[in-house]
């Protein structure tokens, strides 16, 4: 038994109890998508975690430069009792505002994802790492189930890093932001790190990597449909490829059927016809300047206290109050 509670708010096969619906209309829409949510099995969590070491994939050791630059300064300003850290994933990146909350008046961490193992995991280090620090995990959808974290007495800090808000589409990321406002009271505080826009051969080759780990990433999605629904795509017959899209400011990453492809999916009792060189749009990876990351901040209500940012200007990282 863990030493720590870990609450789950997902049935037993996480966010993909609610798949059905979402693939059923995403292949059947006329540029088939499919959503980023479901990367996350235990094998894309794996593979998330190799994409961050990657020499191209600049954005995780940008963001922690930035994190280890300001930590200090940061805890001691905002001073929280519980830390809450939305899309937690592995937690690496947050060691450094541990390491110090530890040392002052952090009572407790909240690591909240959509992946118990990685959570669990996380939280067995970290309670070797802390053991004087209360750790309670949450597994679920951040979309549905942020009214269901742990509230405590104290000042609260909500982390929302690693550039995920960038995998939202504007409406949901508006919402997921309104309903992270509700989570804050007056003096609570938000971390918000967003991958900037920037030259789109450097944005590119981070997004279609030497080694493939990217494309293996991508690729397993459609391992992820065929376990979740019965379904038989055929994962060989579709090659990744990411490429920038300069009017919206995004990445997008899609997988290309390489031939004629007619998939079953039994538990949705559909065939899906991909034709060869057509694209299953499976990410967008939004990217933002300080202003359009200003304006999206203020059209939830909030209000912007301070902008971090490296020295190249590749990544940001926004102190918010609700005041
Ligand atoms: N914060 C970490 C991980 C980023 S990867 C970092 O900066 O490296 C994105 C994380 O968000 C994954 O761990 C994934 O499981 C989680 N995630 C994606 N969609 C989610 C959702 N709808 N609800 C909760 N977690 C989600
Ligand atoms: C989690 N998210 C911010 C990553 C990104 O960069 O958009 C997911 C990813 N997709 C491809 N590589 C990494």
């Amino acid at each position: 038994m863990p030493g720590f509670p870990i609450d789950v708010h997902l049935g037993e096969h996480g966010l993909l109890d609610s798949i059905a619906d979402d693939v059923r209309r995403g292949l059947s829409a006329s540029q088939k998508f499919l959503l980023p949510k479901f990367f996350y099995d235990e094998a894309g969590s794996n593979l998330f975690e190799q994409i961050t070491d990657l020499p191209e994939y600049y954005p995780t050791r940008t963001e922690l430069g930035i994190l280890n630059d300001i930590s200090a300064d940061l805890m001691k300003r905002v001073a929280p009792h519980d830390l809450v850290e939305l899309g937690s994933g592995s937690s690496t990146k947050t060691r450094g505002l541990l390491d110090i909350g530890y040392r002052m008046v952090l009572a407790r961490y909240i690591p909240f994802d959509v992946s118990r193992t990685i959570v669990e995991n996380a939280c067995e280090d970290l309670q070797r790492r802390y053991p004087n620090l209360a750790l309670h995990g949450v597994i679920g959808d951040f979309e549905r189930h942020l009214g269901l974290i742990p509230r405590a007495e104290g000042r609260r800090l909500v982390l929302f890093i690693g550039s995920t808000i960038g995998n939202l589409e504007p409406p949901e990321r508006l919402s997921l932001l309104t309903g992270i406002r509700k989570l804050l009271s007056p003096g609570d505080f938000l971390l918000l790190g967003m991958d900037m826009v920037k030259d789109s051969a450097v944005l590119e080759a981070a997004y279609n990597d030497a080694a493939g780990v990217t494309a293996a990433f991508n690729l397993n999605m459609l391992n992820v449909i065929n376990n979740a629904l019965q379904a038989d795509f055929n994962v060989e017959e579709f090659r990744h490829r990411a490429h920038y899209n300069h009017e919206l400011d995004r990445i997008e990453m899609h997988l290309y059927a390489r031939s004629d492809q007619s998939v079953h999916i039994t538990d949705l009792d559909m065939t899906v016809k991909v034709d060869k060189g057509e694209s299953i749009w499976t990410e967008s990876s939004h990217k933002f300047t300080q202003e359009t990351a200003t304006s999206m901040i203020q059209e939830a209500g909030m209000s912007l206290d301070t902008w971090y940012t490296d020295p190249l200007h590749y990544y940001g990282l926004a102190l918010i109050t609700t005041s």
